[in-house]
């Protein structure tokens, strides 16, 4: 069971789920928020028709997760599902702890009350970096870092592990955390820096840099995401948490000017001479975070896992998926967010 299976990194581990392996047989669990939609599951359901069911509901309904988790029964769980833009955290934070937190613990009671007794189970979380805080120009987090997050997103997130790590050790729930740093690639919602950049870039209309452009972050292929989750799933040991990051660190305004390089060699623009005279810088995010970067050395060395994709090949792929597919961008700009700012205090 996915939960999360109709959003950005789930849809994605839906499909790798499927094709990497014939055995396994998948529960998509997801409510369908503005940020999941089936259109990230074009196809799925008729190559994969005898493996493969979408259930439509919140985690947050205990019945719900129960009957699917003993009707399906599931053996393996995957959680993804959560409210997962800090701008929008910052301008309505309830949403987060309610779907983060509460969320999170309606899964745990009903993994430990439907999996009583067994250890041939998983409960698989799936965390962000941003719980660690912000980082100096020096060093790394490593899975021994203390957390300190700085928005109501990464404090809910926050919570949600310590909830995971807290009904392994209580109550035996065999579970497992991984904490990535920043994912990008085809499906992702276009209210995140690089499709937002893309879309804007395409309308020719400003690409919005937050502050002085120098916040870094460590950009990982969302591919070698699901690799590694699947690596942990099936090899993770029980009560250990994996970090997982690309070695990858990059300032946003080099992101952006980037990618502003690849499109103008992709698709030349027609009212400006170059993209990049699109870029325009805007007021900071509050409680904005300096920098991520993730120390890998544990699931490199424990389960072998190193990403595959180099980030300039990533981006240009990411790229041509949301050139190829314009109406996918088209549908989720018309019917979901109109690229509106949001997270500013008034
Ligand atoms: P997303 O916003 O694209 O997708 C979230 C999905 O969860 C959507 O399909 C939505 O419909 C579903 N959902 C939300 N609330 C729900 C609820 N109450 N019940 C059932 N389904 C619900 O998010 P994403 O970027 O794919 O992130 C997935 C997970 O990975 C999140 O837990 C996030 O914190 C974590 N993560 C994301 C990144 C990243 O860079 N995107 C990095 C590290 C970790
Ligand atoms: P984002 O994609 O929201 O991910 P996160 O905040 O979880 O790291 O943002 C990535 C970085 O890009 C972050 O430092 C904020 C910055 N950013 C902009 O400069 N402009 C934008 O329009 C957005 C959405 C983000």
């Amino acid at each position: 069971m996915v939960t999360g299976g109709a959003g950005f990194i789930g849809s994605n581990f839906v499909r790798h789920l499927l094709a990497a392996d014939p055995a396994v047989r998948v529960i998509n669990y997801d409510a369908l928020t503005y940020a999941g939609t089936l259109a990230n599951l074009e196809g799925v359901d008729e190559q994969y028709a005898s493996r493969y069911r979408f259930i439509q509901a919140d985690i947050c309904d205990a019945d719900a997760v129960r009957g699917v988790m003993t009707d399906e029964n599931v053996d393996t769980l995957v959680h993804l599902a959560a409210e997962s833009h800090v701008d929008r955290s910052i301008a309505e934070p309830g949403a987060f702890l309610q779907t983060n937190v509460m969320g999170t613990y309606n899964l745990l009671e009903a993994a430990r009350e439907v999996w009583k007794g067994r250890d041939d189970v998983r409960f698989h979380h799936v965390g962000t970096d941003e719980v660690y805080g912000s980082l100096e120009p020096e060093g790394y987090f490593t899975e021994e870092t203390p957390y300190n997050p700085s928005s109501p997103y990464s404090a809910s997130k926050a919570a949600s592990d310590h909830l995971v790590s807290a009904w392994a050790r209580t109550y035996g729930v065999p579970a497992t955390l991984s904490l990535c740093s920043n994912n990008y690639g085809p499906y992702q919602f276009p209210e995140k820096l690089l499709p937002l950049m893309m879309c804007n870039a395409l309308l020719e209309t400003p690409l919005p840099v937050y502050g002085d452009g120098k916040n870094v972050r460590d950009w990982l292929h969302v591919e070698d995401h699901c690799r590694a989750l699947d690596l942990i799933v099936r090899r993770g040991e029980p009560g250990r948490s994996y970090n997982i990051g690309g070695n990858n660190e990059w300032r946003n305004i080099d992101v952006v000017e980037l990618l502003c390089d690849l499109l103008q060699k992709a698709r030349p623009p027609k009212q400006v001479k170059h993209y990049r005279e699109l870029i325009t810088f805007v007021p900071d995010r509050p409680g904005h975070d300096r920098r991520y970067a993730i120390d890998a050395e544990r699931i490199r060395s424990e389960l072998g896992w190193t990403p595959a994709w180099q980030f300039e090949d990533g981006l240009a792929q990411t790229l041509r998926w949301y050139l190829d597919n314009q109406h996918w961008l088209d549908r989720i700009s018309r019917e979901k967010y109109d690229g509106r700012r949001l997270g500013l205090l008034g």
